[in-house]
């Protein structure tokens, strides 16, 4: 893509009302733009980064056997009234009216709908299990909408559910959701630990979240310095020493990117949602939900990954791998340019940030380095002469002067082993 098609300038200003690192660069970088409080548009290189992101979590629950749906935001409120939430959800809940005042809610999650429709649709325990999933935007009238899309009243969240037969199935299910989960924060470059959590208002009895540690995080975890394992605060607040293994813990902030629960009947009791089993016995379904909050990965992937200069993306969801800087009067027009842009498209198609614009070279640096591209591709006039460019790799601010035939290999190397996940 050429930077000239883009009419998003970056900011050079600290933007007035930004706390935290990731919504600040987010609002220079012009990925951002906020509309209202909590509601935010994605501009074009945060969608580049957000389908990434979601093409990993398909991936990736498309291998676990999970089935893709796509359910309505807006919901009628009976099925709210069935389980008890049109009251339990509070104001958090989104409630509209239809032109007949008719109440509906917009969907801050999804338990109503599905199990009304899995309900309709499995008879028998012979059509169990089921498990399917949903990538979508989630409304919640948050009490404190803040940290840009972190915290968002509108947000991309991928929802999945399970239905089994028995609480055996369910927990195997459960289980498979965690190994899902950690390829896909492995895949996204995050460093990601699965603590063991309070249930809150969606619970049953038992759950995990996946907490990506960073300063700005509303979360606290408390972390065994020994061995694996973790909680949530609110789960383990006296914990001093380490339930598995009697080490001392610390307690660090977090930012929650993912959460399994277990449900087991919470729902289909409520609801009546039953299926024959071998019995014969109407029995209802063993449930489990998973949530993976798509929108809110973006801005922890920048929490955990950024320095002075700008964000630093991990290989995998860049907006784009690649920036070509033609630097000068008339470098974009030279031959060389063309050349290596299309030899850099034939290793990496349609990833390739070419910033054409007739700026001075410094400020072509600032925006690279601000975007975070993996690996930046400097075309001098002085080295273009001599046949070469110099490649800069933004994580580790490492220059390279290659002849300009060898730049697409050097980069493609240097990602195998840099960036192996991607
Ligand atoms: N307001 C929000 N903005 C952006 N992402 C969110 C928001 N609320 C939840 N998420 C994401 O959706 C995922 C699944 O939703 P869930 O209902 O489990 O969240 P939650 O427990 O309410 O999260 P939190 O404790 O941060 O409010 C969360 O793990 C999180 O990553
Ligand atoms: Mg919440
Ligand atoms: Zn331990």
């Amino acid at each position: 893509m050429r930077a000239s098609l883009d009419p998003i300038q970056t900011l050079h200003e600290e933007p007035a009302d930004a706390e935290v690192v990731s919504h600040r660069l987010m609002l220079r970088a012009g990925f951002v733009r906020k509309v209202a409080g909590g509601i935010y548009s994605y501009l074009p290189m945060a969608i580049r980064s957000l389908r990434k992101v979601e093409r990993i979590v398909r991936e990736e629950m498309d291998r676990a056997g999970a089935l893709e749906v796509l359910l309505p935001a807006l919901q009628p409120s009976d099925l709210w009234e069935k389980t008890g939430r049109w009251q339990e959800y509070g104001p958090e809940l989104f409630r509209v009216s239809d032109r007949h005042e008719r109440p509906f809610a917009l969907g801050p999650t999804h338990e109503e709908v599905i199990t009304d429709l899995i309900s309709q649709t499995v008879r028998s325990y012979r059509q169990l299990p089921v498990l399917v999933y949903q990538i979508q935007t989630k409304f919640r009238d948050e009490r404190r909408p803040r940290f840009g899309i972190l915290r968002g009243r509108e947000f991309i969240m991928k929802d999945a559910y399970s239905f089994s037969a028995s609480e055996e199935d369910a927990r195997r299910i459960y289980a498979v959701m965690q190994e899902t989960y950690a390829r896909i924060f492995t895949r996204m470059g995050l460093d990601c630990r699965m603590v063991e959590a309070d249930s809150g208002l969606i619970g049953g009895n038992h759950s995990h979240e996946f907490m990506v540690l960073a300063q700005s995080g509303e979360d606290t975890v408390l972390l065994c310095e020994k061995c694996s394992w973790a909680s949530n605060v609110e789960k383990a607040p006296e914990a001093r020493l380490c339930p598995a293994c009697g080490e001392p813990v610390v307690s660090r902030t977090a930012i929650e990117v993912g959460h399994v629960f277990y449900l087991g009947h919470k729902y289909s009791s409520r609801m009546e949602a039953t299926f024959l089993d071998a019995a014969g016995k109407e029995v209802p379904f063993f449930m489990g939900c998973y949530g993976i909050g798509v929108s809110r990965l973006l801005a922890a992937a920048i929490e955990q990954s950024h320095d002075e200069q700008g964000m630093i993306w991990p290989m995998s969801i860049a907006p784009f791998r690649a920036t070509v800087l033609p630097l000068g009067p008339g470098m974009m027009e030279r031959a060389e340019t063309g050349q290596v842009v299309s030899a850099l498209e034939e290793i990496w198609p349609g990833e390739i940030y070419v910033d054409d614009r007739e700026i001075r070279p410094g400020m072509k640096f600032q925006d690279a380095d601000l975007r975070g591209f993996p690996y930046q591709v400097i075309l001098g006039e002085r080295n273009v002469e001599k046949g070469c460019g110099e490649v800069k790799i933004r994580r580790t601010g490492e220059r390279i002067v290659a002849s300009l035939p060898e730049i697409p290999a050097l980069l493609h190397r240097r990602a195998a082993t840099e960036s192996p996940e991607a």
